[in-house]
């Protein structure tokens, strides 16, 4: 057993720049063993993962970014999140926080720098060139629940990938072409995609790499009740 759970949480981050040696097959399958030892609701286990490298990795990407550079986006087939400008406070001005620090700060692309954030945001859809892409995806029989579930898998994934020197980032951008992910996989038809995750190992020397993202205080979330109230 490799690493503290308090290491994997911490050292987690969202990684966009991958070096493109392979991970084995049997890793990702340790991996996902792993990732489904998570809680789901009365042990439903409502995920699926599509586990995409070699020809197969690049043929989705190829598409991906057909899609993408035709503007062929596709409505949700959930409401994942609202339209950018539609998202209320706090959590418009942490986006807008998070924006700057990833494009201006780790990547130098002024504001208004449209083609810029383009060419970066274009890297989703190579999974970052890490060696391996997974789409998770969940039965919508029923939806709300399973989605919980899928994100205590989704966790489960990223700390077990830490827990093998691995790095992750998961990935909401691929649904905006959820058609061409379903064209390229076998996704049954009950079920949603939820996001996309890289996964391999991390270019180090890689400037976006060196971003990180701030989490506000405990005391801003949570409320504690004890005997005296
Ligand atoms: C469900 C989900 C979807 C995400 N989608 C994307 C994405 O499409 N592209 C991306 O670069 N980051 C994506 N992220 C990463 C978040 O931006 C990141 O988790 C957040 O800014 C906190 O930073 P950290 O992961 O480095 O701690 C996603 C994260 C989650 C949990």
């Amino acid at each position: 057993m490799s690493g503290t759970v308090e290491e994997a949480l911490l050292t987690r981050r969202s990684c966009r720049a991958f070096r493109a040696d392979p991970v084995p097959r049997a890793q990702v399958e340790r991996l996902l063993a792993l990732a489904a030892r998570s809680a789901s609701n009365s042990n439903c286990q409502p995920w699926q993962v599509h586990v995409l490298t070699g020809a197969a990795k690049r043929a989705l990407t190829e598409d991906l970014l057909r899609a993408h550079d035709e503007g062929a986006r596709s409505a949700g087939e959930f409401a994942y999140q609202p339209g950018a400008d539609q998202w209320p406070e706090p959590f418009r001005g942490r986006r807008r926080r998070f924006g700057d620090g990833l494009y201006r700060e780790a990547l130098g692309i002024a504001p208004g720098d449209t083609a810029g954030r383009t060419g970066h945001h274009r890297r989703n859809y190579d999974f970052f060139g890490a060696p391996v892409g997974l789409v998770l995806t969940v039965s919508r029989l029923p939806l709300q629940g399973a989605l919980v579930d899928a994100g205590v898998f989704l966790q489960g994934l990223m700390l077990a990938a830490r827990g093998a020197g691995l790095h992750t980032c998961a990935q909401a951008s691929l649904l905006d072409y959820h058609p061409v992910l379903r064209r390229h996989l076998r996704v049954p038809g009950d079920h949603v995609i939820v996001c996309g995750v890289a996964l391999g190992h991390a270019d180090e020397d890689h400037r976006l790499n060196d971003h990180r993202t701030p989490r506000e205080p405990v005391t801003s979330f949570a409320s504690f009740y004890d005997d005296g109230r």
